[in-house]
């Protein structure tokens, strides 16, 4: 490829901008042929004067197509809006893909641990719309629509599909939430009906599903929910697998793309430089896989797999950051990855 691709780079609040930094030194490293565009979100635009979520950084998502996002900073109980929720519902980023896995060289209880978690992106209860109804009494309201959960339960079946996966299941509590989440149930079927009959799934109430997922991990493949469900159940999935510096994700929708870690911007430990950067990093690597599948641009998959080859030797020979048991700090544990590149 002659020509850099442009890609959004986001670095977000807290320990963004040292991931940020470092996951694109070893993009460079391995020669991803990328351009960065660098915009603001969050606490890092209000700082400059912006606004938390800068319509130029949103039209610049638009532009390009394809983003890559450190975490921002949302205020508990008051305040703006989360920077993430907003740039998902203005962008249609309706899904959210995240693949947790175990690392050779990252020990944890489960062994060969290999799900991907399809999140509902938009709606469910993060639709933000809170009223206080009478003073002492606030209602948060929980948003299912027809289109919503019928484009998400198409995607889980594409993605099983398309990646060679084995089995659909979807996490719900439709038998307290009988209208809501019914709904989410009802599109599961009628798309898996309609379009992808032959792809096995199963449903499960989901207090049931978590306490069997952390009994034994490796007897789910691709797992399936509603928004809400999906964040706790990400973190949750994170912690089998080594914790948030691990877990990498995708916010998708039908024309943009935006790569972000699970994690958020872990205020206790930023500006220490101690942050594991590997998490946006493999957020990296699935942008440069998604980019090589939109532009069929070789080059792109051979930097994702020397990348990927390179942090997976770097930690069989046990170089990690602090959160893996390791003493390489955010700078050292990059130029490690990088060292390993082939
Ligand atoms: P968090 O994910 O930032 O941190 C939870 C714990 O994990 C902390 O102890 C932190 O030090 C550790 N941790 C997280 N990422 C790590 C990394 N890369 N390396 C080493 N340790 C890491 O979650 P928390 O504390 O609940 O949220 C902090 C802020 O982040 C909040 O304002 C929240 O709204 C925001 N957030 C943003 C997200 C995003 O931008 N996509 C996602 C989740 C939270």
């Amino acid at each position: 490829m002659s020509s850099q691709f442009p890609v959004v780079v986001i670095p977000g609040d807290g320990i963004g901008p040292e991931v940020t930094k470092a996951t694109l030194k070893v993009l460079d490293a391995a020669g991803a042929p990328l351009e960065y565009i660098e915009k603001q979100a969050g606490l890092a635009a209000l700082e400059q004067g912006d606004d938390v979520m800068p319509q130029d950084t949103v039209d610049s998502v638009r532009k390009h197509h394809v983003a890559l996002k450190g975490p921002c900073t949302t205020p508990v109980g008051k305040g703006f809006t989360s920077v993430n929720v907003q740039l998902r519902k203005k962008l249609h980023l309706f899904a959210a893909i995240r693949p947790v896995r175990s690392l050779e060289g990252v020990p944890t209880r489960f062994e060969n641990v290999d799900l991907v978690i399809v999140r509902e992106n938009t709606e469910g209860l993060y639709s933000g719309i809170e009223n206080e109804v009478a003073p002492g009494i606030v209602t948060s309201l929980k948003v299912a629509t027809e289109n919503g959960t019928e484009r998400i339960a198409r995607r889980a079946f594409q993605y099983i599909q398309n990646r060679d996966r084995k089995h659909l299941t979807v996490f719900h509590k439709a038998n307290i939430m009988k209208m809501s989440d019914g709904l989410f149930l009802k599109s599961v079927e009628k798309i898996h009906g309609a379009e992808f009959p032959s792809l096995p799934y199963d449903t499960q109430i989901i207090d049931a599903g978590c306490m069997k997922l952390v009994q034994d991990p490796t007897k789910y493949d691709v797992l399936l929910m509603e928004n809400f469900y999906g964040d706790v159940v990400s973190d949750l999935a994170a912690g089998l697998v080594g914790g948030l510096g691990v877990v990498p994700g995708s916010n998708i929708g039908h024309e943009d793309a935006v790569f972000e870690a699970v994690h958020g911007s872990a205020p206790d430990i930023a500006g220490k430089g101690i942050a594991n950067p590997l998490a946006l990093l493999m957020s990296g690597v699935m942008m440069l896989n998604h980019l090589n599948e939109t532009t069929g641009e070789q080059s792109f998959k051979d930097a994702a797999e020397n990348i990927k080859a390179a942090y997976n030797k770097t930690l069989a020979d046990d170089q990690k950051t602090g959160d893996l048991g390791g003493s390489l700090s955010t700078d050292q544990f990059a130029d490690a990855i990088i060292k390993r590149l082939a």
